[in-house]
């Protein structure tokens, strides 16, 4: 037998949801349902043979369903986790998870209450460059990443709709820099010491549009999350220094490379100086080629640019249908998303004070 979900909020995200469920889990998961404030939403969910609930109390109250996935904007994620919870339900909370690590600590108190599971569709895990910088260290082709920069940038100028308010939970650091903060402490178990952001609000009056944040970890790591919604001139989705080489990976179609040291001894070469137009350097020359050689980035066995949208769903649902039959615990803990909340309130607190934030996270 199916296992049976529904879906409140029924706008963008909530159709990718119902669209790979469709495509790659229609035997073992059926959607009964959506509810959403909306009427055109609910039209929509109607039309694509779905039953649109009057309310979301009648998906509490509709026994078939076990699992609940919250695709509203951000600010309700909260309310209904908490209500679907004690309906007895399952829940799957888009990110980001709540606006703030207090939000989440209330609907986790609830959830250990109920026996039911609650998660947070963290899907860039399973992002092919994020899986390539995982595996350039997990293979030993570089070791010992002391700065990596992640960034997202775009030019679009515009957060959409809610994006653009406060009271929604809108704003860069919530939408995208949840996702790459997410990454970073999943890529990185040890501990983050330091907190360091500086928040924009190039266009909006409202809600930070643009953010960089650096992470301090306890091992020297220098983390650093950029995203930027103004930026004509891309700088690469991924650039790593490590200390036997730097890896660059451009963009999600995971063009880029390692270039690394051809031993331990080619870091003897460096006695010339060299001329440049900026005056006589050794530090900064160029190094002779064949000292150095250059790599193509690992891409996991299995995985290329055009199957990674369905592997990320097929990973993630997998995940919770053995969840729903008892097999496994969810693969996005509550430990995890409290990690992270707590260090989102960091980059916030250290974005208005305007200075870094110890802590220990
Ligand atoms: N994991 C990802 O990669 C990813 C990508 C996009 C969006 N999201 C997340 O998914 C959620 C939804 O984003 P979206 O892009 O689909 O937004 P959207 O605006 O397209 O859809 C939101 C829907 O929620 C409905 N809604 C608003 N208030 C509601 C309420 N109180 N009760 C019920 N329905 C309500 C709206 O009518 C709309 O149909 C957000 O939390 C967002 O951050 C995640």
């Amino acid at each position: 037998m199916a296992h049976k979900m529904a879906i409140i909020g029924y706008g963008g995200m909530a159709g990718q949801h119902h669209e790979s469920i469709n495509k790659l889990f229609s035997q073992q998961m059926q959607i009964t349902g959506v509810y959403d404030v909306r009427e055109e939403a609910a039209a929509k969910a109607r039309e694509r043979g779905l039953k649109a609930y009057p309310s979301a109390e009648a998906i509490y109250a509709d026994k078939e369903v076990e699992l609940v996935v919250i695709a509203t904007p951000n600010d309700f994620h909260k309310p209904y986790a908490i209500a679907c919870l004690q309906a007895g339900k399952n829940v799957i909370s888009e990110k980001p998870v709540t606006l703030n690590a207090a939000e989440l600590e209330a609907i986790i108190a609830v959830a250990k209450t109920t026996g039911k599971f609650f998660t947070v569709h963290q899907n860039r895990r399973w992002d092919l460059d994020y899986l390539i910088a995982k595996k350039i260290f997990a293979d030993g082709i570089l070791s010992d990443p002391y700065v990596i920069e992640s960034r997202v940038q775009g030019s679009g100028r515009a957060l959409h709709g809610w994006r653009g308010w406060k009271q929604n939970g809108g704003g860069m650091v919530l939408d995208w820099g949840i996702h790459l903060i997410d990454q970073m402490l999943d890529f990185f178990p040890q501990k983050v010491i330091e907190v360091h952001s500086a928040l924009h609000q190039v266009f909006s009056n409202e809600v930070d549009d643009n953010f960089t944040a650096s992470f301090r970890f306890e091992n020297g790591l220098n983390y650093i999350v950029n995203i930027a919604t103004n930026s004509f001139i891309l700088q690469p989705r991924w650039h790593i220094s490590a200390n036997d080489g730097t890896a660059i990976i451009e963009n999600w179609d995971c063009a880029g490379k390692i270039v690394k040291l051809a031993d331990a001894k080619s870091l003897e070469w460096a006695e010339d100086i060299v001329y440049t137009t900026a005056g006589p350097t050794r530090t900064m020359a160029p190094r002779p080629k064949e000292t150095t050689l250059e790599l193509e980035l690992p891409f996991p066995p299995g995985h290329n640019i055009n199957n990674n949208w369905d592997m990320h769903w097929k990973a993630y649902y997998t995940n919770i249908l053995d969840c729903l039959d008892g097999k496994a615990k969810p693969i996005v803990t509550t430990d995890q998303a409290l990690r992270v909340m707590k260090i989102v309130d960091l980059v916030f607190q250290s974005g208005k004070e305007k200075h870094g934030i110890a802590c220990n996270l």
